[in-house]
């Protein structure tokens, strides 16, 4: 077994790894998803739930990823046949994930990086208008030309490689980032607002309906939908089993001490996703009452675009940090895909870095274009085995998230926990002679109870089994 890090590069120490991995991990999930989840999934519980599963299966899977990567040196592709003969069709598997999210996340980053230029022109007002989003995003030029200025900035930070790359931009935008949210997060709780109707409402009593578990009308299969829309909230905002954390565990030293290093992922993208949900639920709050929260998607270009546009001068100024941070949240995010794809591709086919980002780099430019005229050019209403329509975004977002995601988190506890054994992961998290917290955990949590629910969760998503 190779015990070097991996060809591709290192990250200089413990806190290069841990801002990079969770400048994967801190993305538009954190900012959108969470707290939308949390307004539809009775607030408060719906925290305490996703808490418990961060410190559960959370630090299970993202310590199995981690220390696959850094155990074997090598990206998805290559790790799990490295693990046992026979199960190189998981690593390959995994390389699809990366793959088919790398074709749409720099469509996001494209919406969102035009919201920077919103704020910026003063179009504030025109922005809290309906057709304001789905008219831009229905072009043929813009958002092809947004995406694609997104995708060249991902591209530039890969072919800067680990540590002059990736590195280097997750320690300039992550604190950054989080100070902004801490800032924007404090500033809600001060809002108030009277609506024509002359009701006020103020970010305090925002702050409780975040925060206050709703129980009303909550049966058995009420709470299993929480627990699984926690469940998968979980994985997408963990970056886990898709390969990301297993590249960038293979770019981390040997002394690095992983178990203090995945706690303190685990605390940064919570708290990033918490905070979001103390800034976005409040601010909704105020402004509108309780009707604009169960928004989904449109609740970051739609909902929010509204409150900038009700709270006057200083709206705009808001409106552009928020979605200043949302890009750099996202431009890491998207920097960790497309950093794995170059990886298992230099992996595949024994290129060098920088020909295989550029290669990389012209097939996803086409492939965001082809993404972002479904909605206009090749528009079409696809139905999902979940029930639900989308267009060609949302086919590769429920492909990758919904049914290879769970997939690939079963075989891979299901290897870890009996056919190779959690002594092979919680051996690597003390190969550097720090002691793993919490390791008890992990093996009951590998073996039981993460296989049994990565099935229930894969069923679900499916359309196979319903609550
Ligand atoms: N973890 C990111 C988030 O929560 O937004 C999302 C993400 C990043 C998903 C990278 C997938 C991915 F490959």
């Amino acid at each position: 077994m190779s015990d070097k890090t991996n060809q591709g590069g290192t990250f200089t120490g413990q806190l290069g790894f841990v801002l990079a991995a969770a400048g994967s991990a801190v993305g538009v999930g954190n900012l959108w998803r969470f707290p939308y989840l949390a307004a539809k999934d009775g607030g408060g519980l719906f925290i305490l739930i996703y808490l418990i599963l961060v410190v559960t299966f959370g630090f299970t899977l993202l310590t199995s990823d981690i220390s696959i990567g850094r155990k074997t040196g090598v990206s998805s592709v290559n790790a799990y046949a490295k693990m046992k003969k026979g199960w190189g069709f998981l690593g390959i598997l995994t390389f699809f994930v990366p793959v088919l999210i790398m074709t749409y996340y720099a469509v996001i980053g494209g919406w969102i990086s035009r919201y920077i230029v919103t704020y910026l022109i003063g179009e504030t007002q025109a922005a809290a208008g309906d057709k304001y989003f789905t008219g831009f995003i229905t072009g043929e030029i813009s958002p092809v030309v947004y995406a694609l200025i997104f995708m060249l900035i991902t591209a530039f930070i890969v072919y800067k490689g680990v540590e002059g790359g990736i590195e280097k931009a997750s320690r300039f935008i992550m604190p950054l980032l989080l100070l902004m949210i801490i800032f924007i997060a404090i500033f809600a709780l001060f809002l108030h607002h009277r609506d024509a109707d002359g009701v006020s409402r103020t970010g305090l009593q925002g702050l409780a309906v975040y925060l206050t578990p709703n129980l009303e009308g909550l049966t058995l299969g009420r709470f299993l939908q929480i627990l699984l829309d926690a469940m998968s909230q979980l994985f997408f905002s963990l970056s886990v089993s898709m390969g990301i954390m297993i590249t960038y565990g293979s770019y981390v030293k040997k002394d690095v001490n992983l178990s203090k290093s995945i706690a303190q992922i685990e605390i940064f993208d919570t708290l990033v996703a918490f905070l979001a949900g103390m800034m976005i639920i409040p601010a909704i709050f105020v402004f509108s009452g309780t009707e604009g929260m169960g928004a989904g998607p449109s609740l970051m270009f739609i909902s929010l675009p509204k409150v900038f546009a009700a709270m006057g001068v200083v709206g705009p100024v808001f409106g552009l940090i928020f979605f200043v941070m949302a890009a750099f949240a996202a431009l890491t995010s998207c920097v960790s895909v497309l950093e794995t794809v170059v990886a298992n591709c230099m992996e595949i086919f024994h290129s060098e870095r920088r020909k295989t980002t550029l290669i990389a780099t012209v097939i996803y430019c086409i492939a965001s274009v082809i993404i972002v005229l479904g909605y206009s050019v090749f528009y079409m209403e696809i139905k999902l085995p979940n029930g639900s329509t989308g267009q060609l975004l949302d086919i590769m977002d429920y492909i990758s998230n919904s049914f290879l995601m769970p997939f690939i988190a079963l075989l891979s506890t299901i290897l870890i926990g009996w056919v190779v054994g959690p002594k092979y992961v919680t051996d690597e998290v003390e190969s550097s002679g720090h002691r793993m917290s919490r390791k008890g955990l992990y093996v009951v949590m590998v073996k039981f109870v993460t296989p049994v629910m990565m099935l229930v969760l894969f069923l679900q998503s499916t359309g196979l089994l319903n609550f």
